[in-house]
C-alpha cells in the first residue's frame, strides 16, 4: 500500500456528546429544540427511540433535527425497556432523568453496555433517595428504576467522569434543593454548559458543579461542533504521514476537551486553531495539522479526562514517535467499550510495536516499523479506527475484525478517509 499525504479539508461529524445531550434536553424543555450537525452515530439515534418511547417526537432529516419537548415534567412512562445500545451515555445519564419520574423503567443495551459498571450512578442517586437496581445484581444494567422524590446531595466522585456528573446534575434537576458533584479533576463540562444555555441554574467552581431545581428549561437552537474525538484519527495520520496538511473545520475544543491538542503540541506537534469561534456555546475552531516528527512525552494526572477517548490513538502517535511515552492514571480505560489498554498493548504489539500494559496506562517504546496483522476490534469503534490510522502511517492496513462498529460514532469513517486518499 502506498503511503498517501493526507491533504485538503475535512468536516468531521457532529460532537457525540453534545448531540447526546440536545435531545434530552430538548426533550425535557417547552418548545422545539432545531438541531444542526447532529450526529447520526447508531449511540445517539439510541438516544433518540428511547426519548420517543417516552413521548417525544422527535423529527429527524438530512438538515435537522427537530425534538418537540414536552417540558420538564412531560414524559411518559415507556411501554418498552429502553435499549441503549451501545451507549454509557445514553444508558448513565438517562438513568438521572428516569430516577425522578413519577414512573417506573428498565433499562438495557447491548452486550458491552451490559458489562459496563452502572454502580457509579446507582450509589450517588440512591444517596438522592433513588430506587435503581441491577436486575441480576452485578452492579450492570439491565437496570430498574422505579421514579421517587429525590434530596439534593453534596457528591464527592471517585472518579472523573463526565457522564456520573451529568447523572447526578440532571436527577438535581428535580430534586428538593442544592445538588452539587466534586471530581478528582474537572471532566467534559458540555451538560453545565447546554444545561445553562436551556435556562438551568448551574454554577462551576474548580472541580466541582452545582445544580438547583429546574421549574422549566426553554428550547434552543443547538449548531454541534465538530467532535475532537472523531477529528482525532485524522488529525494523527496528518501529523505522522510526510507531507500532510489538513484542515479539520469547525471542530469542538473545548478545554475539557482538548487534551490531546495539548499533548500532540508537547510531543512536538505543528498544529495552528485558526477562526477560533463561539458554537452554541462552545469552543469551536477549524484545526490545521501539518506533518512532522514526534517525540515521547508523559501523559497522567488531570489532563486525563480530556483526551480519554483520544488515548487509543495517542498510543498509535506514541508508536511512531522517537523515544518512550508513558500514560498513566488512566484505568478508566479498562471500563470503555473494551478494556482499552489490554486491547490497544494486544494489537499494537501484534504489529510489531513495543508497548507495555501496565495497571493504569500504557509504556510506548517509540520508533519500530509497524507492519500487517489481524486486529479483533472487539466492536470497538475507537479500536478499529486507531487501528485503521495505525495502517495508514505504516503503509501496511491491518485486518480489523469488527470494523464496522465506527457506526457507533462516525458512519463515513472509512468514506472520508477513502476520499482524502484519493487526492
Ligand atoms: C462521555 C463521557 C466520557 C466519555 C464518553 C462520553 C459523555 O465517559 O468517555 O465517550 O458524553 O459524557 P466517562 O464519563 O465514563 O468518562
Amino acid at each position: 500500500m502506498n503511503i498517501t499525504p493526507l491533504k485538503g479539508e475535512i468536516t468531521v461529524p457532529g460532537d457525540k456528546s453534545i448531540s447526546h445531550r440536545s435531545i434530552m434536553f430538548g426533550s425535557l424543555a417547552k418548545g422545539t429544540t432545531r438541531v444542526t450537525h447532529f450526529l447520526e452515530g447508531a449511540d445517539c439515534l439510541s438516544t433518540i427511540d428511547c426519548f420517543r418511547s417516552m413521548g417525544v417526537s422527535i423529527e429527524k432529516n438530512e438538515h435537522e433535527v427537530l425534538i418537540h419537548g414536552k417540558g420538564l415534567h412531560g414524559l411518559k412512562a415507556p411501554q418498552t425497556i429502553l435499549d441503549c445500545g451501545n451507549s454509557g451515555t445514553t444508558m448513565r445519564l438517562l438513568s438521572g432523568i428516569l430516577a425522578a419520574q413519577p414512573f417506573s423503567s428498565e433499562l438495557t443495551g447491548d452486550a458491552s453496555i451490559r458489562k459496563r459498571p452502572m454502580k457509579r450512578i446507582m450509589t450517588p442517586l440512591s444517596l438522592m433517595g433513588a430506587d435503581i437496581e441491577s436486575r441480576d445484581g452485578t452492579g450492570c444494567a439491565p437496570l430498574k428504576i422505579r421514579g421517587k422524590r429525590l434530596q439534593g446531595i453534596r457528591y464527592d466522585s471517585p472518579v472523573a467522569s463526565a457522564q456520573v456528573k451529568s447523572a447526578v446534575l440532571l436527577a438535581g434537576l428535580f430534586a428538593d434543593g442544592v445538588t452539587s458533584v466534586t471530581e478528582p479533576y474537572v471532566s467534559r463540562n458540555h451538560t453545565e454548559l447546554m444545561l445553562r444555555g436551556f435556562g438551568a441554574r448551574i454554577a462551576s467552581e474548580g472541580t466541582t458543579a452545582s445544580v438547583f431545581p429546574a421549574e422549566e428549561l426553554f428550547a434552543q437552537e443547538i449548531s454541534v461542533p465538530g467532535d475532537i474525538s472523531s477529528a482525532a484519527y485524522f488529525l494523527t495520520a496528518a501529523l505522522l504521514i510526510p507531507g500532510s496538511s489538513l484542515l479539520l473545520k469547525n471542530v469542538g475544543v473545548n478545554p475539557t476537551r482538548d487534551g490531546i491538542l495539548r499533548v500532540f503540541r508537547n510531543m512536538g506537534a505543528d498544529i495552528t486553531l485558526m477562526d477560533q469561534r463561539d458554537c452554541s456555546g462552545e469552543p469551536a475552531a477549524d484545526i490545521l495539522v501539518r506533518a512532522g516528527s514526534l517525540h515521547g512525552t508523559e501523559i497522567g494526572g488531570a489532563v486525563i479526562p480530556a483526551l480519554i477517548d483520544e488515548l487509543p490513538v495517542i498510543a498509535v502517535a506514541a508508536c511512531f514517535a522517537e523515544g518512550t511515552t508513558v500514560i498513566r492514571d488512566a484505568a478508566e480505560l479498562k471500563v470503555k467499550e473494551s478494556n482499552r489498554i489490554a486491547v490497544m498493548t494486544e494489537g499494537l504489539t501484534a504489529m510489531g510495536a513495543d508497548v507495555e500494559e501496565t495497571e493504569d496506562g500504557m509504556i510506548i517504546h517509540g520508533g519500530r516499523p509497524l507492519h500487517h496483522a489481524v486486529i479483533d476490534s472487539r466492536l470497538d469503534h475507537r479500536i478499529a479506527m486507531s487501528f485503521s490510522v495505525a495502517g495508514l502511517i505504516c503503509g501496511d492496513m491491518p485486518e480489523i475484525r469488527g470494523r464496522e462498529c465506527v457506526r457507533i460514532s462516525y458512519p463515513e469513517f472509512y468514506a472520508d478517509l477513502d476520499r482524502l486518499m484519493r487526492r
